[in-house]
């Protein structure tokens, strides 16, 4: 099996609203897939039709090779899922919880009881395993989910948001679950707002916006794409300004013709070849700055506050070397050096506040 999830224009109308709007997506067997979205976007929606706890208004999908429509019952079997809200009895223990999923899915006895004590020890929330769900903290609770969902030993694992609320030893403790159990061969669909979370663990993201897939790549395919249609807009927009030069041009003296002409070189040198630099300097100073603007390879420096600075230069090695010896000959201490490529939120805003659908594969 190539793909654990592939909808076919899978659709959800509530009444007049499409909350999800003709999903195609081929998620793949054994990967982790995450699923982005504005609050709204239909995330939540689209994993209830695939976990069969709401029906589409159209279209279909497989789930672990099954169809949702014609087999929901072995769908079932195959899927974990952790809701977005925890939905388990708040007057049953931990403990119960547990084995009411287990016996839910036809585990035996022993196998649940020992496959929930070993996966309570994997989240540290057996110390509270007799705790009535209703009595435990936002964390336990999504902690107690975790088993309950994990009991069947699902091959399809669906998170929704599943450390929202959490602190950050817990969360890793999740991450590193969900990454082991990957690396035993199953598939995790897992929702989330957390940026860090996804480019740490997924391998492919999906970002839906008003019901409508708006991108599918891996994290560093987004990253790129968004690259690429920033230099075309840079093309773009230079070209423009060249024409209005030209423009121009042809009222000018031949004086004034020369001037223009260094203008377009560099507007041209500029589109061509430049790149940013984000550098962190603890003692910067207005010394450093005018240093830095004097070389020949610096088109425009940005300060921030706390010391960063992002300078446009010449896209070659030997122009960082000139950036950094300058900065180094002018008592700069810095603390440290990057390349401004976008981040995945910078993705995330970009494919949100656009209105595109990405076609099939
Ligand atoms: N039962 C329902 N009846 C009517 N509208 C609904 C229902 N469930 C969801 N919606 C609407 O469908 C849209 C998608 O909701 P959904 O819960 O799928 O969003 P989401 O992407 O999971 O958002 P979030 O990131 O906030 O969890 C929203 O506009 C929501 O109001
Ligand atoms: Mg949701």
């Amino acid at each position: 099996m190539k793909y654990c999830v592939e909808t076919f224009d899978l659709t959800k109308n509530y009444g007049d609203f499409k909350a999800v709007d003709d999903l195609k997506m081929k998620i793949k067997n054994k990967s982790i897939f995450g699923f982005l979205g504005p609050n709204g976007a239909g995330k939540t929606t689209t994993i209830k039709m695939l976990t069969c706890l709401a029906l589409p208004t159209t279209g279909t999908a497989t789930v672990a090779g099954n169809d949702i429509l014609k087999n929901p019952n072995e769908v079932r079997q195959k899927i974990g899922m952790i809701p977005q809200m925890v939905s388990l009895y708040g007057d049953l223990t931990v403990k119960e919880n547990i084995q009411l999923c287990g016996d839910f899915y036809g585990v035996t006895r022993d196998l649940r009881d020992s496959r929930a004590d070993e996966l309570m020890e994997m989240v540290d929330i057996k110390y509270a395993e007799n705790k009535p769900v209703s009595q435990l903290s936002g964390g336990m609770k999504q902690k107690a989910s975790v088993v309950a969902s994990l009991i069947h030993q699902p091959d399809i694992l669906f998170l929704d948001e599943p450390t929202i609320g959490l602190d950050p030893t817990t969360k890793r403790v999740l991450w590193d679950m969900v990454e082991e159990l990957n690396s035993e061969g199953r598939s995790i669909i897992l929702c989330s707002h957390d940026m860090y979370e996804v480019e740490l663990l997924c391998d492919d993201v999906g970002i839906i916006n008003r019901g409508v897939l708006a991108a599918f790549d891996t994290p560093q395919g987004l990253k790129d794409t968004m690259i690429n249609e920033r230099k075309t807009e840079k093309t773009s927009r230079s070209s423009n300004i060249t024409k209005i030069v030209e423009e121009i041009q042809k009222e000018a003296s031949p004086k004034e013709n020369a001037s223009f002409n260094k203008i377009k070189d560099y507007i041209e040198k500029k589109n061509r070849d430049s790149m940013e630099l984000s550098i962190m300097i603890s003692n910067l100073d207005e010394n450093i700055v005018n240093q830095l603007e004097k070389l020949p390879i610096t088109y425009n420096i940005t300060k921030q506050h706390s010391g960063r600075i992002v300078i446009e230069m010449e896209d070659s090695e030997e122009s960082v070397t000139q950036i950094i010896s300058s900065i180094i000959e002018n008592n700069g201490n810095m603390t440290s050096i990057s390349t401004k490529d976008p981040s995945l939120e910078d993705v995330f805003v970009r494919v949100t506040t656009k209105k595109e659908k990405v076609g099939e594969e």
